[in-house]
C-alpha cells in the first residue's frame, strides 16, 4: 500500500514532464502525457504529479485552475445553501473556487485509498499555498456510480441537486443522454476548521 508521504510532488514543466502515465481512462491520459503542458504553455492551469521515491512510478496527477461558483445559475434551494454558508449583510454573487480540471490514480494502485489521499493533499495543498484565495474546490466528476460515490465519500456534494437541473443549466433540457458529468463542490471551511484544531 502506497502513501504519498513516500512520493515527491512535482509541478509539471518542460524538464519534468509525465511520461506514460495510465490511469485506465483514455481521455485522461492524453490530458497528462501530452496536452497538460500545451495547457500550461497558454495559462490554463497547472498540473502536478506525485513520484514514488523508491520505484519512480507516477502514482497520481492533479490539474488546478481557478474558477468561481455564481450564484444567479444556481437553483434557489441550491443558492440558498451555499449563502447559507457565507454568513454576509450585503449577499457576494460569485464565490471564488480552484478548478480540480483533472484527475487520476496509476490504474494498477486503485482502491488503495491514494484517491482519497490525494484529494485531502489538493485541499491543504490549495489552503497553504494559495491562502485565501478561494472558498470552493470545485470539478466535474464523471457521472457514473463509482466516481460519484468516490467524491461523495471525500466529502464533495453536488452543485447542483438533480441531473435535471443540471441538465437546464448546460441548456441541455431536449437531449435524453445522461450526462457525461457532474459538478460537484467542496467547502474548504470545513478542510481550514480541521487543519487549525
Ligand atoms: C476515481 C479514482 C481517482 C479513485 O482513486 P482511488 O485511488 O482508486 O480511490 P480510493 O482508493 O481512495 O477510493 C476508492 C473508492 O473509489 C471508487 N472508485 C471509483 N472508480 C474506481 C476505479 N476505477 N477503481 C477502483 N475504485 C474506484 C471505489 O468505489 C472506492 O469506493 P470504496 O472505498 O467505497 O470501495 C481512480 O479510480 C481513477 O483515477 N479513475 C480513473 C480516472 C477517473 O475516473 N478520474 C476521476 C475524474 S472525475
Amino acid at each position: 500500500m502506497i502513501s504519498l508521504d513516500t512520493c515527491v510532488q512535482i509541478a509539471l514543466s518542460a524538464e519534468n514532464r509525465i511520461l506514460g502515465f495510465d490511469c485506465g481512462n483514455d481521455d485522461l491520459n492524453e490530458f497528462f502525457n501530452e496536452d497538460a503542458i500545451k495547457y500550461q504553455e497558454q495559462i490554463l492551469g497547472q498540473t502536478y504529479f506525485f513520484r514514488h521515491l523508491e520505484t519512480k512510478k507516477i502514482v497520481c496527477a492533479f490539474s488546478l485552475s481557478p474558477d468561481s461558483i455564481k450564484l444567479t445559475y444556481l437553483p434557489n434551494s441550491r443558492r440558498k445553501k451555499i449563502r447559507e454558508l457565507i454568513p454576509r449583510e450585503k449577499p457576494l454573487q460569485t464565490f471564488p473556487a480552484f478548478l480540480i480540471g483533472r484527475l487520476g490514480v496509476a490504474l494498477d494502485l486503485k482502491g488503495q485509498g491514494i484517491g482519497s489521499q490525494l484529494l485531502d493533499f489538493i485541499k491543504t495543498f490549495t489552503l497553504t499555498e494559495f491562502p485565501n484565495l478561494g472558498r470552493f474546490l470545485l470539478l466535474d466528476a464523471y457521472n457514473e456510480p463509482a466516481v460519484l460515490n468516490f467524491y461523495l465519500k471525500n466529502k464533495f456534494n453536488f452543485v447542483f441537486s438533480t441531473e435535471e437541473q443540471e441538465r437546464e443549466y448546460y441548456k441541455r433540457v431536449n437531449s435524453d443522454d445522461p450526462l457525461r458529468t457532474r459538478l460537484m463542490f467542496c467547502d474548504m471551511m470545513l478542510w481550514k476548521e480541521k487543519l487549525t484544531l
